[in-house]
């Protein structure tokens, strides 16, 4: 039996820290999806037409180092926008998505385009400056010279990016339960978004996602 719980937000809401531990609580499957478009932002920077590298995507180009850079995060955020490259992405997304055991997927269109009918839809959100400072402990602590300013305005330039474009933006899906993390620890954030899954798997009868 499958079992989808979509989970979308701006960068560094919380929705990946989240994705994660909730994979590992329920035993299901994680896709972080944005390292589906940072492959192929960095195949880009590298020289390759944007298109052409959703199109050829392969499991060695997940599995790259450098994905987590700001550079990649920008070019991610800029061949997201091109239709063609989400096209060549969905497949493969819903046919995660729909796993037996269950499967979490974390990104900006889940909810909304990739599995609309997913079991389980969270919306993670969280004040920019407390975004802000949880980018830049991780961009400190891998060694790089950064501010805070500079954090922010790349955050607000991928979220504005992520939230215009015309092709499935970053916006919560109607029936999404929204989760604001601004001040909540990421235990008791984890603990929320558990009490919304516990819930509806109840509503499924008891029955568990491993029949
Ligand atoms: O979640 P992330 O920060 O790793 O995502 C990098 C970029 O990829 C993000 O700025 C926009 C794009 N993205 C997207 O358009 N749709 C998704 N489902 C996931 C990511």
């Amino acid at each position: 039996m499958s079992f989808t719980v979509a989970i979308d937000g701006p960068a560094a809401s919380g929705k990946g820290t989240i994705g994660r531990a909730v994979a590992e609580r329920f035993g299901f499957a994680h896709l972080d999806t944005g390292l589906l478009y940072r492959a192929v932002g960095k195949r880009v920077i590298e020289g390759a037409d944007p298109v052409g590298a959703a199109r050829s995507l392969g499991a060695e180009d997940l599995e790259a180092g450098g994905l987590r850079t700001a550079e990649v995060a920008q070019a991610a955020s800029k061949v997201a926008a091109i239709p063609e490259v989400r096209a060549a992405l969905l497949d493969f997304q819903r046919a995660f998505a729909r796993r037996a055991g269950g499967a979490v997927l974390d990104g900006r269109d889940i909810g909304t385009v990739i599995c609309p009918d997913a079991d389980v839809k969270l919306y993670v959100i969280a004040s920019d400056e407390v975004r802000a400072r949880r980018r830049l402990k991780e961009r400190l602590a891998r060694g790089e010279d950064v501010g805070l300013e500079e954090v922010l305005a790349d955050l607000r330039a991928r979220d504005q990016r992520d939230s215009a474009r015309a092709t499935a933006p970053l916006k919560p899906a109607e029936d999404a339960v929204l989760l604001d993390t601004t001040h909540l620890g990421i235990d008791e954030a984890v603990a929320r978004a558990i009490g919304v899954i516990e819930a509806a798997l109840g509503e499924r009868g008891g029955r568990t996602v491993r029949e």
